[in-house]
Order: C-alpha cells, then sequence, then structure tokens
C-alpha cells in the first residue's frame, strides 16, 4: 500500500466551502475522488480532453477501456447523447441510480473519454454530495472508479486514500457506499438490441420488463484482451487482490487444496452468510468470515470489496470465498468474484 508519508490527498466531508474549493478544482482540470451509491469514482471534466487523460495516467488505465461519463439528469445526458424513447424511459425510471447507460455520443466528446468508440457511456449517480458537485459545477463528471487498474474497487474513502493517495489532490467522503458494486451497463445504441454489458444492482430481468424486449448478454470475449470489443473494458481479470483467490459454489465446502497451497498456511475462509452452530471445524490455520450476517445480497454487495481489501492487508496465503446465491444481486457479485479470482 501507499507510504502514508507521501500522501498529499485532503479528505473533504462537503462543507459549502470546500464544496466549491472542489467545483474549482474540476473546472480547473484537476482530479477529484467523488462518493457514488456504488463505488467511489475519480473524477475529471469529461469535455476536458487532458484532465480525462490524468485519469488513466493515475490509475494506470488502458486507454482501449473507455470511461462512464456522470450527469445531473436527463437533460445533461441529452447534451453529450443521442437518447432515444427507450433509453429516456429507463432514465426516468433508474435515474438517479445504478444505471449506466451506452448511448450514440455527439461529437464533441473527446475521443479519450470514449476510447474511441462512437458511443458513450452515462449514469446519473445518487449520492446526495455528488449530486450537489455536478449542479454547483455544471459540469459533466467521467468518473471510473478510484483505484488503481485492475484492484479492487473503493467503497470507503480511506480505499482511495490508500490506492491513490499519492497522486490525487482530494477525496470527498461520503461514507461507506450504500451498493458497494458498480453500475448495471446496458448498452442502448442499438435501441432494438438492448445488450447487457456488466451486471449490477438493476437485474437483466427488470431491463427486460422495463423494455418489453429481451435485453441480450454481449457475445462472449475474445481470448485476445486486446481486441476491441462491444464492451470494452470487461477484461476477465479485475477487481483482484495481491492474494489467490478460489471460490467456490454457493452452500458447498471449499476444497481447501490450490494450486501451491502448503497445508498449515494462513487461509482465509469466506462465507456466502453467517453459518450456523453445526458448522464444521476447520483447520487452525483457517480463519472464518462471512459477506453477510442476514444472508442477503444486498449486505454482501455492500461488504465484498471492503473485505477483500481487509483481507489482502492480513497475511493470508490463500483466499476461499463462497458465491452468492445465483439471481439478481447474487449474479452481479459472481460476476465480479470471477473476474477478481480469475489467473493471471
Ligand atoms: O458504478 C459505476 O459505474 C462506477 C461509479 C464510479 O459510477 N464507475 C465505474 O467505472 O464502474 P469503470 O471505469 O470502472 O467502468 C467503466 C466501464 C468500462 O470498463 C466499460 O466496460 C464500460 O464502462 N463502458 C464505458 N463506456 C462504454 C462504451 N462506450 N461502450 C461500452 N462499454 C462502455
Ligand atoms: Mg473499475
Amino acid at each position: 500500500m501507499t507510504d502514508k508519508g507521501l500522501q498529499r490527498i485532503r479528505r473533504f466531508s462537503g462543507s459549502r466551502e470546500q464544496m466549491q474549493e472542489l467545483a474549482d478544482a474540476l473546472r480547473a482540470g484537476n482530479l477529484v475522488a467523488i462518493p457514488t451509491e456504488t463505488v467511489y469514482g475519480l473524477a475529471a471534466n469529461a469535455l476536458d480532453a487532458a484532465a480525462c487523460r490524468r485519469i488513466f495516467e493515475v490509475k494506470g488505465r488502458p486507454l482501449i477501456d473507455p470511461l462512464i461519463v456522470h450527469v445531473s439528469g436527463p437533460e445533461q445526458a441529452e447534451s453529450l447523447a443521442e437518447v432515444s424513447p427507450q433509453a429516456r424511459l429507463l432514465m426516468e425510471r433508474y435515474w438517479p441510480g445504478p444505471l449506466t447507460i451506452v448511448m450514440r455520443k455527439r461529437p464533441h466528446v473527446p475521443d479519450i473519454v470514449s476510447a474511441g468508440l462512437p458511443t458513450v457511456a452515462l449514469r446519473c449517480p445518487k449520492h446526495p454530495l455528488t449530486r450537489e458537485l455536478l449542479n454547483l459545477s455544471g459540469l459533466c463528471l467521467a468518473a471510473p472508479s478510484a483505484n488503481r487498474f485492475g484492484y479492487v474497487s473503493p467503497t470507503k474513502a480511506e480505499h482511495v486514500e490508500a490506492g491513490l493517495g499519492d497522486s490525487i489532490d482530494y477525496v470527498l467522503d461520503g461514507g461507506p457506499c450504500d451498493i458497494g458494486i458498480e453500475s448495471t451497463i446496458i448498452g442502448l445504441a442499438d435501441a432494438e438490441h438492448p445488450v447487457l454489458f456488466r451486471p449490477g444492482a438493476v437485474s437483466r430481468e427488470e431491463l427486460s420488463l422495463a423494455l418489453e424486449r429481451e435485453v441480450l448478454l454481449p457475445e462472449p470475449r475474445h481470448a485476445d484482451e486486446s481486441a476491441p470489443v462491444d464492451a470494452p473494458g470487461m477484461l476477465s481479470r479485475h477487481y483482484s487482490p495481491q492474494t489467490p483467490l478460489e471460490l467456490f459454489p454457493s452452500g458447498g465446502m471449499p476444497p481447501l487444496s490450490m494450486p501451491g497451497h502448503v497445508v498449515g498456511e494462513r487461509c482465509a475462509l469466506v462465507l456466502f452468510a453467517r453459518p450456523d452452530a453445526h458448522f464444521a471445524a476447520l483447520p487452525q490455520a483457517v480463519d472464518l468470515f462471512w459477506l453477510s450476517e442476514s444472508g442477503q445480497s444486498a449486505e454482501a454487495a455492500r461488504n465484498v470489496f471492503s473485505l477483500l481489501r481487509r483481507l489482502d492487508e492480513g497475511d493470508y496465503a490463500h483466499i476461499w470465498m463462497e458465491q452468492a446465491p445465483a439471481g439478481g444481486l447474487g449474479d452481479a457479485i459472481n460476476d465480479r468474484l470471477g473476474r477478481a479470482s480469475a489467473k493471471r
């Protein structure tokens, strides 16, 4: 993690003067980490190509991976994209909230934001501090998750500080994120053929019902990760802790075997829900954790990235984690866990 001695980041809690300073900083082309209901974002003025380029540099993010632009509502969305009636319907139903909509972009949206694609991804976040900042600055804010590329997404201000504290000036602390995993992304560039680019808190079933047509899954990716595809950035390895992570099916038991694992090494075993009293005794070297007290996917989603970070800081040789029960938010959690555990 970052050496605290090198920290230059300042944590703001959102006083009137601070909000004004952040709006000014964004207008001047600086970066600000912002709270959203999903994860923390690393924001820049979306129409300032140089500021957006800094996002890629600071994150170590490849330029082929386009950014999501945060807007104050449908009106600002219209200024950046061609909004179809289907997109308008989803905005009215789900904004502000955890739904990103990919639409055809207008020409003045910088290529660096869209990675050269003819489309742009837009979302209207729900966190009150970020909504205030959007309104106060009058800007549209390009913001990917505020972490180094490929690492676990940040759901608290301290996660942003740990990863980016030596390279950015500000984090606006809005408390722990409510949802805890990134927004659902739907592709509506072709309104007749909606595609689910990334699962999230708004499910594919809900979206299909709202649009009165089936939202399809994208074609499977090629083995060649550098090839441009419809859903760039959906890399098979992502959200990954340093510690080797292995998954096991919901309701199953961990194999407690992993390539390279030496019996007796300290390991973390993470269940989906708090186990009952009859849970099997574990070897002494295995510490037990769970994602949810209540067994609810919403609670598990809120905790999953935070727990992965915490375990990564512990001196575990391996992490075993139970998948979420399938369906709804469980599918979105399993999508992230699948990428987090993908082999290098
Ligand atoms: O919840 C969220 O969406 C968070 C918060 C900060 O709002 N943001 C976020 O950004 O997850 P990021 O950079 O981690 O996700 C951006 C992803 C890209 O990797 C890509 O998969 C998709 O959004 N994306 C962006 N623009 C796209 C486009 N034009 N076409 C298809 N996919 C796009
Ligand atoms: Mg991300």
